[in-house]
C-alpha cells in the first residue's frame, strides 16, 4: 500500500517502538502521524500530532476516532509486560491490566477505526511471545497469543484492510532493559514494519529467534519451547 500522503495513528508513540514507527512513517512520506500517548506532552517532535490516548480508556478512543477521521493506517503498538503477575503468585489484577492494554485496547481501537481503514492498514505490534510462552511473564505471553488470534480474525473480518501482525524477539527499549540478550533496534523493527506495509505483507518476523519459533509451530510443543533467544 501507499504510505506517501497517508495519515496514520500510532499508539504509545512517545517512546520505544511506537516512536520509531511514527518517525518511519513520516520518513516514508506520511502526510500526518497522530501520536497517541497517555501524556501527550511527552510527544516532543514537532512533526508529530500529539493526541491523548490511553488505550484502556474507551472515552479516549472515541474522542480520537472522532477527531482523526482522516486516518488510513492504525498502528496498535502500546503494550505492557506485567511481570509482577507470576504463574503461581502475584496480583492477577496486573494480569487483567495486561489483557486490557495488549488485547482489549487494540480491539476497541480496531472497532473504532475499522470504517476508516478500507483500502488502508491496521498494524498490531505483537511478539515472538504470541507463540513462545514465557513462564516468567505468563500474562504477557497469553495477551500476545490472544492478540495474534484477534489479529487473524480481524484480517478475515476486514477483507478490504491490510491487517499486519508484527512479531519480534527482544527490541532495545526500556521494555527489555532487564535483559542483556541480543536485541534489534526499534528503528530496525520500524523499518521492517514500514516495508511490510509497502509490500502488502501481512506478517513481520523480525529476527532469527522469531522466524525459528514461527517455523517450529507445526512441530512438537517441546521443540517449540526449546527454541532459544540466545
Ligand atoms: N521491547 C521488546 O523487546 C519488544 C519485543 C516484542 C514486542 N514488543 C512490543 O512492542 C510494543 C512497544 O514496546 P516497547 O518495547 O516500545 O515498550 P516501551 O518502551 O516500554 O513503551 C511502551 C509504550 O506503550 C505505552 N503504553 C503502555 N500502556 C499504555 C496505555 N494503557 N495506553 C497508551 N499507551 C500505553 C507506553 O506509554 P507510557 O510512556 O505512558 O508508559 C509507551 O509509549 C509493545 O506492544 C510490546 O509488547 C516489545
Amino acid at each position: 500500500m501507499k504510505i506517501e500522503g497517508s495519515v496514520a495513528l500510532v499508539t504509545g508513540a512517545n517512546r520505544g517502538i511506537g516512536n520509531a514507527i511514527a518517525l518511519a512513517l513520516l520518513e516514508n512520506g506520511a502526510a500526518k502521524v497522530y501520536a497517541g500517548a497517555r501524556k501527550p506532552e511527552t510527544i516532543t517532535d514537532p512533526r508529530l500530532t500529539p493526541v491523548k490516548l490511553d488505550v484502556t480508556n474507551p472515552d479516549d478512543i472515541a474522542a480520537v476516532a472522532g477527531l482523526a477521521q482522516d486516518v488510513r493506517i492504525v498502528v496498535n503498538n502500546a503494550g505492557m509486560g506485567g511481570g509482577e503477575a507470576q504463574l503461581l503468585s502475584g496480583p492477577l489484577s496486573v494480569a487483567r491490566e495486561v489483557m486490557e492494554t495488549n488485547l482489549f485496547g487494540p480491539w476497541e481501537i480496531a472497532r473504532a477505526f475499522a470504517p476508516m481503514l478500507a483500502g488502508g492498514a491496521l498494524v498490531n505490534v505483537l511478539s515472538v511471545s504470541s507463540w513462545w510462552a514465557m513462564a516468567s511473564a505468563p500474562a504477557y505471553s497469553a495477551s500476545k497469543a490472544a492478540a495474534w488470534s484477534l489479529t487473524n480474525a480481524l484480517r478475515v473480518g476486514l477483507p478490504e484492510t491490510l491487517v499486519v501482525g508484527v512479531h519480534s524477539g527482544f527490541v532495545d527499549t526500556e521494555f527489555s532493559a532487564w535483559t542483556s540478550a541480543p536485541k534489534i533496534t526499534a528503528a530496525d523493527l520500524a523499518a521492517q514494519t514500514v516495508k511490510a506495509l509497502l509490500e502488502n505483507r501481512i506478517e513481520v518476523l523480525a529476527d532469527e529467534f522469531t522466524t525459528e519459533t514461527r517455523a517450529a509451530l507445526s512441530g512438537d510443543l517441546d521443540a517449540l519451547q526449546a527454541v532459544k533467544p540466545y
